[in-house]
């Protein structure tokens, strides 16, 4: 039998994938990933596909040693399986064959088949035309007794110069930390056990040459479209070529496959990049591509838990509604504390009505006050959670899942802010939950939920029998979602868990933000907005401007420091105005109007971060896609490494385009809080992006927590 091989290339990217019915597993292995290698005959491919097996050394397998899309034991792999599944141990090995394939949009979905194990795998491929693939896999039980399916994952080679892996880590209010290991043999394993992907989560696993940076070297990564428990692995076997791989992880017995069922895996997205801008780039790009992505400008928001945290009264919100107004403000967002007997992290989730002692009227005096202003109206929940001091949990203690049969608090597990998790695949807790969330939207003009989720999902048992419920969990959450969305037209989700513990392509492919963090200290959200967009886009991703002194680090900052930290995202603001001084609010209306003036520029625009080595400066811009407009900001995190900074470089321009490039801030604001250096004052400068590229601009003396906003606008001939 002779090799079929199917050569896909799109977005600068090539991705070669042969298969060979006649090998021991005849699964699809990926020949290339990465550059587009263009137009090949058969004769070429054949000679590629020769010119990349590897060598069968002494006491090897008699098979090729390049992995498979799923890679198990019978092709040779003997590193971490794709495919773990047997009905009570028998038919653990499995050797599936492909029996063919079919063309789709963008790619093609091969069919496999196992006839001893009596399973069959159907695997989709894609890649768009931003140069993304996208893996899915679904298994079927084609056999008469249950099939217990404890892993399916899929994976990609990546090359022997992809040595060094890169992922984020992180904690609550700390998120987004990234961290490096060498890509020797063994495996580099992110396991997210939480029922969410964390705050640690890696959101993306790359690898890449030595060093690779945000503008160089070659570098390749994977995501997991997946909210729930999930894995990630980088790979390196002694005996064959390095992976990345992803895949849900699933809990004993979670997935048992009745005859003639099959489970959908969650999808990987892989990018590949000459530097991680131009990686995530195609992510953002792919993103941005879907139907469903938010195309009109953002609305600016504001929050109310920092202004006044559980305290969410008339007497305090009805000045907050006119502050927010006075600074054009879009979107007025109540945060928690609005419902009955939430008075603190304690009670009440559950409870989902509208707390008459603080609202003797309801919110509609408040709703109101906002849309008479102009604003939209938005408000906070927390569906899938429930604290055992509630009415709801008094009434049905059965539907919180918990690791066993007892009763007492102990009997719930581990408790986390005081609260459990609601077993949203029982269908009267999903209806209960349901109806609450439909009233609440049906009775008010919501435009807006912001849609948190405070604890880890853990000693998850669902049910009489307790049987782990992670994944029927994740799969309720986005049911009840979906079906928010399609029956309250226009309404916008955010995906919070105490900041940004649930951020992925699943919860994102139905909702329409993420929080990035409740750290809002400028200087830590510098950090967590940067690795945050190696996923998501700017629009995407809430970046808001607080009070003075940050509540989570206690350290005090200038507003121009926060609001040019805020300015890129989509635009918030959480702090209490009603208690600045009425002369301040037109300053803070300023950076709300330039935000509003670079938002169709910062939303649709390509991110680029600068490689620089002075820890103590960033460089970061986003460049109009027609390369005609740009916004850059050079930011002083601290002491810098030398005095003065030199130049910088400013990436991703048009070589041959000749730019204006002039200090920016908000109208009427006068001089930024440094001396502006010659090179920037008056007009400013005029020069071709070959040379801002590659000769660059000298920094001004900024001290630390200060930032230069440039505008670079091409001359028009
Ligand atoms: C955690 C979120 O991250 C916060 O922004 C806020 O919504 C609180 N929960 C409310 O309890």
């Amino acid at each position: 039998m002779t090799a079929t091989r199917i050569h896909l290339r799109a977005g600068g990217v090539s991705l070669l994938l042969e298969y060979d019915a006649s090998w021991a597993n005849g699964l699809p292995r990926v020949l290339h990933w990465g550059n587009d290698l263009g137009r090949l005959g058969s004769r070429q491919l054949a000679d590629l596909a020769e010119a990349a097996r590897p060598r069968r050394g002494n006491s090897a397998f008699s098979v090729p040693g390049i992995p498979s899309l799923v890679p198990v034991e019978a092709e040779g792999w003997l590193g971490r399986p794709g495919l773990i599944g047997s009905r009570h141990g028998a038919g653990y090995v499995t050797r599936l064959a492909v029996t063919g394939h079919e063309e789709i949009e963008q790619g093609v979905r091969f069919h496999a088949v196992d006839d001893a194990a009596q399973i069959a795998l159907d695997l989709t491929v894609t890649l768009s035309p931003r140069g993304v693939a996208r893996l899915g896999a679904e298994l079927t039980n084609t056999g008469r007794t249950p099939y217990d399916l404890e892993h399916l994952g899929l994976s990609l080679p990546v090359p022997s110069h992809a040595t060094e892996v890169l992922s984020l880590a992180g904690s609550q209010a700390h998120e987004r930390v990234p961290q490096r290991v060498p890509l020797v043999v063994g495996a580099h394993v992110r396991e997210d056990r939480k029922g969410r992907p964390g705050h640690d989560a890696p959101l993306v696993l790359a690898a890449g040459e030595s060093g690779f940076g945000w503008e160089s070297g070659e570098v390749w990564g994977v995501h997991l479209a997946w909210s729930g428990n999930q894995v990630h692995a980088a790979e390196r076997p002694h005996h064959g070529e390095a992976v990345l791989a992803a895949g849900e992880l699933l809990l004993p017995h979670e997935v048992t496959l009745a005859p003639g069922e099959t489970y959908s895996a969650a999808e990987v997205w892989a990018s590949h990049g000459h530097g991680l801008n131009e990686l995530a780039g195609r992510l953002h790009e792919e993103i941005r591509a879907r139907a469903t992505h938010p195309r009109t400008p953002r609305k600016v928001l504001l929050n109310t838990w920092q202004a006044v945290y559980f305290k969410a009264t008339p007497e305090r919100l009805m000045p907050l509604v006119d502050a927010a107004a006075a600074v054009g403000v879009e979107r007025f967002v109540v945060d928690d504390g609005w419902f009955r007997g939430r008075n603190n992290a304690q009670s009440a989730l559950g409870d989902w009505e509208v707390d008459r002692t603080s609202w003797p009227d309801g919110l509609k005096p408040l709703v109101e006050r906002v849309t008479a202003a102009g604003m939209e109206f938005g408000i906070w929940v927390e569906p899938e959670m429930i604290n055992p001091d509630s009415d709801l949990a008094r009434a049905h203690p059965d539907w919180i899942l918990r690791p066993g049969p007892g009763q007492g608090p102990d009997s719930l597990g581990l408790p986390s802010r005081s609260q459990y998790v609601l077993d949203l695949a029982n269908p009267a807790a999903y209806r209960y939950i349901a109806k609450a969330l439909h009233r609440l939207l049906d009775e008010h003009p919501v435009g807006y939920l912001k849609w948190d989720h405070n604890r880890p999902v853990t000693e998850a048992g669902h049910g009489p029998t307790h049987t782990p419920g992670v994944r029927a969990h994740t799969l309720a959450v986005y049911r009840l979602i979906d079906e928010l969305k399609a029956r309250h037209r226009g309404l916008e989700i955010e995906s919070c868990a105490s900041g940004g513990g649930r951020i992925d392509l699943g919860i994102l492919a139905r909702t329409d933000r993420i929080w990035a963090s409740d750290c809002i200290d400028a200087l830590d959200r510098q950090e967590v907005q940067r690795w945050t967009q190696l996923l998501v886009p700017p629009e995407l991703v809430g970046t808001h401007l607080g009070p003075e002194t940050a509540h989570s680090t206690g350290r005090t900052q200038p507003l121009d420091f926060r609001a040019t930290t805020a300015l890129w995202g989509h635009f918030g603001i959480e702090w209490n105005l009603a208690r600045l001084p009425a002369e301040d609010l037109p300053v803070i209306r300023r950076w709300v109007e330039l935000h509003k003036s670079l938002r169709p520029l910062l939303h649709t625009g390509r991110v680029v971060v600068a490689d620089h080595p002075d820890p103590s400066l960033w460089v970061h811009g986003v460049v109009a896609q027609d390369q005609q407009d740009a916004v850059f900001a050079m930011t002083s995190l601290g002491k810098p490494a030398t005095s003065p900074r030199g130049r910088v470089r400013l990436p991703g321009l048009d070589p041959s385009t000749s730019y204006d490039v002039r200090l920016l801030g908000p109208e009427g604001a006068g001089e930024p809080p440094w001396t502006v250096p010659s090179w920037l004052q008056g007009k400013g400068i005029r020069l071709p992006g070959r040379v801002l590229g590659s000769a660059g601009v000298q920094v001004p003396a900024m001290k630390p927590q200060q930032t230069c906003l440039l505008r670079l606008t091409a001359r028009q001939a």
